[in-house]
């Protein structure tokens, strides 16, 4: 059974293709896994969406990774899923299940002039999640958020070195700046594709901190924990939206054209 379960994908899923961010940190860290990646793309964005939309669409979505995509373990790559799904999606799977959210706690720990900057969706920072994770880690840190809609669209739709996704970041960055911050936190799965635009935006010596490396740390954690780690190295792409489409757009973040199949979710 256990060999079985080794050789199972790990399945990962976002309301798009921010999520590939942290399917690269999760590759990096464990080429040998296989992955199954889900962009919810017919729904996107997810960030103004309601509470219990998002909950349904990130229990439907597990589900089918779990059953269509034999995965071994689920890792919600948004932090808007997150801030409103998590605790729903563990409740209901019997899958171990890796939620991320924004890099505040590293953040406090890095900032010297005492303010950090957190970029996120307008869901993500209304939730109670993210009152919570501030409440318990900012620690006296002037934490401020920044809610940027339409950043996610943009992104997906035109580039993240676009007009539109510049101009977007013209209106959200300077704020920051304004108000101190020395240490900005992605907290948005999408926001790295744009890490260049926004640094360019921010003072010399900022800090720039997203959740990709900590989640696969984490992951390979639970799974080293269980004997559960093996694959081949493996990858497979799913949409619920128009998978030529959004092969085009991968091709373009990634320069390369890969195969993306349609899953009914
Ligand atoms: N990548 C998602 C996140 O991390 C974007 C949510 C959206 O679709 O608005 O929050």
């Amino acid at each position: 059974m256990s060999t079985h379960i080794t050789t199972q994908p790990i399945g990962i899923f976002d309301s798009g293709l921010g999520g590939l961010t942290v399917l690269a940190a999760l590759r990096a860290r464990l080429p040998d896994e296989d992955f199954i990646y889900f962009a919810d793309t017919h729904f996107l964005p997810y960030g103004n969406r309601s509470e219990s939309f998002i909950q349904a669409r990130s229990q439907a979505i597990s589900d089918m990774l779990a059953t269509h995509g034999h995965a071994k373990l689920i890792v919600v790559a948004c932090n808007t899923a997150t801030a409103a799904a998590a605790e729903v999606i563990r409740a209901n799977t019997h899958l171990p299940v890796v939620a991320l959210e924004p890099a505040v706690k590293p953040a406090t720990l890095l900032t010297r002039s005492g303010v950090i900057g957190v970029l996120a969706t307008t869901r993500t920072l209304a939730s109670q999640r993210f009152q919570r994770l501030v409440a318990t880690h900012a620690n006296g840190t002037q934490v401020i958020p920044q809610a940027c809609p339409g950043l996610v669209e943009a992104i997906e739709t035109h580039g993240p070195k676009s007009a539109p996704a510049n101009a977007l970041l013209d209106e959200y960055v300077p704020p920051l700046v304004q108000a101190g911050a020395d240490v900005v936190v992605l907290g948005c799965t999408h926001y790295p594709w744009a890490r260049e635009g926004i640094a360019a935006r921010l003072p010399a010596g900022t800090r720039i901190v997203d959740t990709g490396e900590a989640v696969a740390r984490q992951v390979e954690r639970r799974l080293q924990g269980e004997s559960h780690l093996g694959g081949h190295g493996q990858l497979r792409l799913a949409t619920s939206g128009n998978p030529r489409e959004v092969q085009k757009t991968i091709t373009h973040l990634w320069g390369t054209a890969p195969h993306v199949e349609f899953w009914q979710v």
